[in-house]
């Protein structure tokens, strides 16, 4: 890890309202508080625990290539947007906070493990021909060339060098301490009722101590919780779920011990499920996900460790070997068409940047960009138009329990 660069970090500006309020302090919350702080926006942010959330569980795959699906081809622009604004993204963040982000361009392999995987991966390399996507179809045999720890079984598979890696935890780091140098102001509690003044606009929040903070635009960037903070009218109150994934961290022998386990991320879908394993130049194996419709439940289940060791297991038989070291389960934020709500709702004041769903780390350098852009009185960028809270029209919902009634 290289050093912090030496200019002193930007005087918190609380001395006026801020321009901006952003509710939710992970990976989306935080980007776009940084961008909007480096546009110049005096810029607050609430969150009892910033730099924590999904981000704190995840992979980290950048996967718009080997994560694409039928029905998701505009959301397909905007992932390989975020995709190609990765590289610099992550120098310019390096280089502000001296953050090492483990971002690794180390490619993806999906592979095959039967007949029906085979033909499912098929289809999904001519989705991706047909999509103008670079990918290209291997043998079992080459595969095993490629990745020499793989099951013997193997019947083929999807090389994309494309498809890269980070570590959410890194990032999540690296973006608060950038959010530090910008200035913006960190108030580290849970915002309980968004305040809506005269005229219909929001103004501001009010917090679990009962102080209420003011703010010229609010974003409400608050993962899966963001349909729950109070006071929010129910026409724009975004309609986004907790996806539960469960999630493995495993240690692999360190590198310059023979030979690395794996070289990329190599995934598969398995009896229907998704399975991947993303090795980290740390030694740190990531092993994914269950995808699971509970509310509001975070337990780690022995039928979830169950499974993804199982497939894992069929995929890389030599996995067992090594240390579990971690077991935890996170939600994503998942929307009704799997895809973000970004910019400005139909409430004066109010915007939003949520329900990334399965991308919030690929589509977090985009967000931060999109969500810089409506905050400064621009328009959102042509790849996400589409992406708009209001695509939903106004909604209907029952009474929302408090944000900060959050699960344990
Ligand atoms: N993008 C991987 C996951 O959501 O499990």
């Amino acid at each position: 890890m290289s050093s912090p660069p030496h200019t002193p970090p930007h005087t918190p500006r609380t001395s006026r309202t801020p321009d901006v309020l952003v509710v939710g302090g992970g990976i989306i919350g935080l980007v776009t508080a940084w961008r909007a702080a480096r546009r110049g926006l005096v810029t607050a942010l609430v969150d009892p625990e910033p730099g924590g959330g999904a981000a704190q569980v995840a992979a980290g795959m950048l996967a718009a290539v080997t994560e694409l699906h039928y029905g998701e081809e505009t959301l397909l622009a905007l992932n390989l947007a975020s995709a190609r604004r990765y590289p610099e993204f992550a120098a310019e963040l390096t280089e502000l906070t001296g953050h090492d982000l483990g971002y690794r361009r180390c490619g993806t392999l999906a592979v095959a493990l039967d007949a029906d995987d085979r033909a499912h991966l098929r289809e999904l390399h001519a989705l991706q021909q047909r999509s103008g996507l670079e990918s290209e179809w291997l043998s079992g045999r080459e595969c095993r060339r490629l990745e020499p720890m793989l099951a013997p079984g193997v019947r083929g598979g999807l090389r994309v060098d494309g498809d890269h890696q980070i570590d959410p935890r890194r990032l999540a780091h690296a973006l608060l301490a950038a959010c530090e140098r910008e200035g913006v102001v960190l108030h580290r509690v849970w915002a309980e009722r968004l305040t809506v003044g005269r005229g219909e606009r929001a103004t501001g929040v009010v917090t679990a101590d009962g102080t209420a903070l003011e703010a010229g635009q609010v974003v409400l960037a608050g993962g899966s919780l963001s349909g729950r903070l109070t006071g929010v009218p129910e026409a724009v109150l975004p309609p986004v779920r907790p996806v539960k994934g469960q999630v493995l961290r495993l240690a692999m022998p360190r590198t310059g011990v023979g030979a690395p386990l794996l070289n990329r991320t190599v995934r598969a879908v398995v009896r229907g499920n998704h399975v991947y394993l993303v090795p980290r130049e740390s030694g740190e194996l990531v092993v994914g996900a269950t995808s699971e419709e509970l509310g509001w439940d975070t337990t780690v289940t022995a039928g979830g460790v169950y499974e993804l060791l199982r497939d894992a297991h069929e995929l890389v038989p030599g996995i067992t070997e090594l240390p579990l070291t971690e077991t935890r389960a996170g939600l994503r934020p998942g929307s009704p068409d799997n895809a973000p709500l970004l910019g400005r709702t139909d409430l004066d004041g109010l915007l939003l940047a949520t329900g990334h769903y399965r991308n919030g780390v690929l589509l977090t350098p985009v967000t931060g960009d999109v969500m810089a852009d409506v905050l400064t009185g621009g328009e959102p960028p042509e790849e996400a138009r589409p992406f708009s809270p209001r695509r939903f029209g106004p909604r209907r919902f029952g009474a929302v329990p408090a944000l900060s009634e959050q699960p344990a």
